[in-house]
């Protein structure tokens, strides 16, 4: 299947997604990568990965997300996407354009759902005393950071954690949780489903 990727900054998830997919580690090819921010950091990396990009800078829309959504849905399907992966995109998407990809888009969250949805999920970690905090890749739906879990990596807070500390032990197992969920979801999405991945990470 060609995995179309969203993003909006520096694109470490979609590195990680493009590498595992080169090395044969995810059953996909990469068939564009899109992001709302014409600066993003990952549109290079794309580049460099020999991967077709799109720059659809959102501000021009002015709040008007259908017609944002639908110059995204179309460099997606012109690029032969089978399945949408949202990498660092920070663009709340219409229910229509979610519906056009049911079944077929995923996303990462720095969280271990159902906590912590929306933003700024690694300082309320540490502001509600948490033990561990996570990241979780689900499908996407209509309702923000909901959707059925398809893996989720669990790391320790330690003492002395900032967010700032407590993101790179999380990213750190993003780029390990999303490659697994994203292959396993490729080959049987219905198996995925259901086989939900577990990492336990008790990393320094
Ligand atoms: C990560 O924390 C990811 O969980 C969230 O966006 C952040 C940046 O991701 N979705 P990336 O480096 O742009 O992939």
């Amino acid at each position: 299947p060609r995995v179309g990727i969203l993003i909006s900054g520096s694109g470490s998830n979609m590195v990680a997604l493009l590498e595992a997919m080169r090395d044969g580690r995810v059953a996909g090819t990469p068939a564009i990568v899109v992001s709302n921010n014409p600066d993003a950091a990952g549109l290079a990396k794309a580049h460099a990965l020999g991967v077709a990009t799109a720059a659809i800078d959102h501000r021009p829309f002015k709040g008007d997300r259908a017609a944002f959504d639908a110059e995204v849905d179309r460099a997606l399907r012109e690029a032969g996407t089978d399945v949408v992966a949202c990498a660092g995109f920070m663009r709340i998407m219409t229910d229509d354009m979610i519906g056009r990809w049911t079944g077929r888009m995923v996303n990462i969250h720095p969280s271990v759902l159902p906590l912590f949805k929306g933003l700024h999920t690694h300082q309320r970690a540490l502001d509600e005393g948490m033990a561990v905090h996570g990241c979780t890749v689900h499908e996407v739906t209509p309702e923000l950071d909901t959707g059925t879990i398809l893996g989720q990596a669990v790391v320790p807070v330690r003492p002395g954690d900032t967010a700032g500390t407590l993101a790179a032990r999380v990213l750190r197992q993003e780029h390990r949780l999303y490659p697994r969920c994203l292959d396993a979801f490729l080959r049987d999405p219905e198996a995925a489903r259901r086989e939900k991945i577990a990492i336990l990470a008790d990393e320094e």
